[in-house]
């Protein structure tokens, strides 16, 4: 069941951050009529609310079982009923199961322009802050919960936006997915995003060092690798660090290179090393959701 629970949250965190970051990158960053005429929006964002809506129900029946001990209590209405009626847990899955639903319907039938990217991006903003009740976000009762929560609220939205806007950037500079890419306007967007880039990365270390107040403590640092927890929290740090440093090539070397290679009218060699860049850091976000996947449901350092 733990691998359920896992697999669950994995998926929808990537659903989540893809249906708040990616419409929100078609607000500020990829912008105007380029970004009407995108052939995979609309799939992507159905596609992501769908398994948001079908994982967090997933969570929850296997999260019911793993509460009762048992694996059969996932079906039993009872549980499932005092789960869902009398814990944070099931409220907040709730929430999101409707803000999955919702966007789904909006995305079948609202057209495309900035109205449908800001619902959608709304809705996975609901979907994504709603994790905060369903780990280790709002473990502490109190004005530090509440701090907590706030923190990882903050934490998860920041996450979203630099994961939404590489997925969008991976989509954009694929020739198969957006076969007639508008470069000048995927070069603004690029330049649009770094600039944005290094208040995700601010509020993505201040929240994260909240997080591990909490969750690893001031007088527990020494001891993260007594423990898998502090394991794995020091591999996503590893990890962030390397995203950091594709972050940089990408907005110091190849965003430059591409513009220096658009004026030239040759972007083809430009274009190819900026899609590789994009598309390793994306996979080590993807990676780093995975980390967090598992984090979410061991015992904190602070709890050992
Ligand atoms: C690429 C950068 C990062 C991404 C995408 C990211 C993403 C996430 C996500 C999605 C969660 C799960 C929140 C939840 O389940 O409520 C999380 C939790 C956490 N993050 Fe990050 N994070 C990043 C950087 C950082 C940094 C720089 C730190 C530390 C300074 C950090 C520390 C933590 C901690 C301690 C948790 C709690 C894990 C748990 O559930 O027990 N993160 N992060």
């Amino acid at each position: 069941m733990d691998i359920l629970v896992v697999v669950a949250r994995l998926a929808q965190f990537a659903a989540g951050a893809i249906l708040f970051g990616t419409p929100l990158f078609l607000i500020y960053g990829y912008r105007g009529a380029p970004a009407l005429a995108l052939p995979w929006p609309r799939r992507l964002w159905g596609a992501s609310a769908a398994v948001l809506a079908l994982g967090a129900l997933v969570s929850l029946l296997a999260q019911t079982a793993v509460m009762a001990g048992e694996p059969a209590a996932a079906f039993d209405r009872e549980m499932l009923a005092i789960v869902v009626g009398e814990t944070a847990f099931g409220a907040a899955i709730l929430v999101r199961v409707a803000a999955a639903v919702l966007a789904l319907a909006f995305v079948l039938r609202v057209p495309a322009g900035r109205g449908l990217w800001g619902m959608s991006s709304g809705l996975g903003a609901v979907a994504l802050a709603s994790f905060a009740w369903t780990g280790h976000g709002a473990a502490e009762p109190g004005p530090a919960g509440a701090i907590h929560a706030a923190a990882d609220v903050l934490h998860l939205l920041a996450a979203g936006v630099w994961l939404g806007a590489l997925m969008a950037l991976a989509l954009l500079l694929s020739t198969r997915r957006t076969p007639e890419p508008d470069l000048p306007a995927t070069h603004a967007a690029l330049a649009r995003f770094s600039g944005i880039g290094s208040l995700v990365v601010a509020a993505l270390i201040l929240t994260g060092l909240v997080n591990s107040w909490f969750l690893v403590g001031p007088t527990r640092i020494f001891a993260m690798t007594d423990f898998a927890y502090g394991w794995l929290l020091l591999i996503k740090l590893a990890l962030f660090v390397g995203m950091l440093g594709m972050a940089a090539s990408n907005r110091f070397h190849l965003t430059p290179a591409l513009n220096a290679a658009l004026a030239r009218g040759q972007p083809g060699l430009a274009l190819a090393e900026l899609r590789r860049s994009i598309t390793m850091e994306a996979l080590a976000g993807l990676a780093v959701l995975g980390l967090v996947s598992v984090l979410g449901v061991l015992a904190p350092v602070s709890a050992q």
